[in-house]
């Protein structure tokens, strides 16, 4: 199941990998954790359609299970090119498993989610699963703050630099973090 959106797109949102649902409609995210995506997309004034989403796996896991490494390293070349044609500005990465495959060592989801990464002049924003939500309801707010996050990040980037009267009023509300260190995904 590769993946779902236009290509270009301003934003690619990546996943784990596809449950039973998208197995059964070969689309990322139908099932109850994609019925939130949605709902977290609608909040912050997007929709599926203007978003690209995929998964790092693009099968789905006999019974479920967790992600192999070697699994996960079978799929990253079709995420790599996926991620070359798409030319994202901002991808989401969704859940521990997304984020040990793209930002490996920048640390546990509970400690980056909804900071902004800078890889090669892409911002990657780590945020909560929306499955993870689902079944701890208390990680909702926080999902819900890592979309708000991102769309004000976007929106910086899409307005522009900041005019210099807006400049003098303090610092951007969020502050992307710089790291030298490569990106699985891009060459
Ligand atoms: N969870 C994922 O990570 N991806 C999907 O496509 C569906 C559920």
């Amino acid at each position: 199941m590769p993946g779902t959106g236009p290509a270009p797109a301003e934003i690619m949102i990546v996943g784990e990998a596809p449950g039973f649902s998208e197995d059964v409609q070969g689309a990322p995210f139908v099932g109850p954790a994609g019925r939130l995506l949605d709902t977290l997309l609608g909040q912050i004034g997007l929709s599926r359609e203007q978003v690209f989403i995929t998964n790092v796996l693009k099968c789905r896991p006999p019974q479920n299970r967790d992600p192999m490494p070697n699994e996960a390293e079978a799929c990253l070349p079709y995420l790599r090119r996926q991620f070359a044609l798409v030319r994202p500005k901002a991808v989401l990465i969704l859940g521990r498993h997304a984020l040990e495959r793209m930002l490996p060592g920048v640390g546990t989801i509970s400690r980056v989610h909804g900071r902004v990464f800078m890889r090669s002049g892409v911002a990657f924003i780590p945020c909560y699963h929306p499955a993870a939500a689902l079944h701890n309801s208390g990680l909702l707010a926080d999902l819900q703050q890592d979309f708000d996050h991102a769309r004000g990040y976007l929106d910086e980037l899409l307005a522009g630099p900041a005019p210099e009267v807006a400049a003098e009023t303090g610092p951007p509300a969020t502050e992307p973090e710089r790291e030298p260190e490569q990106l699985p995904l891009i060459p």
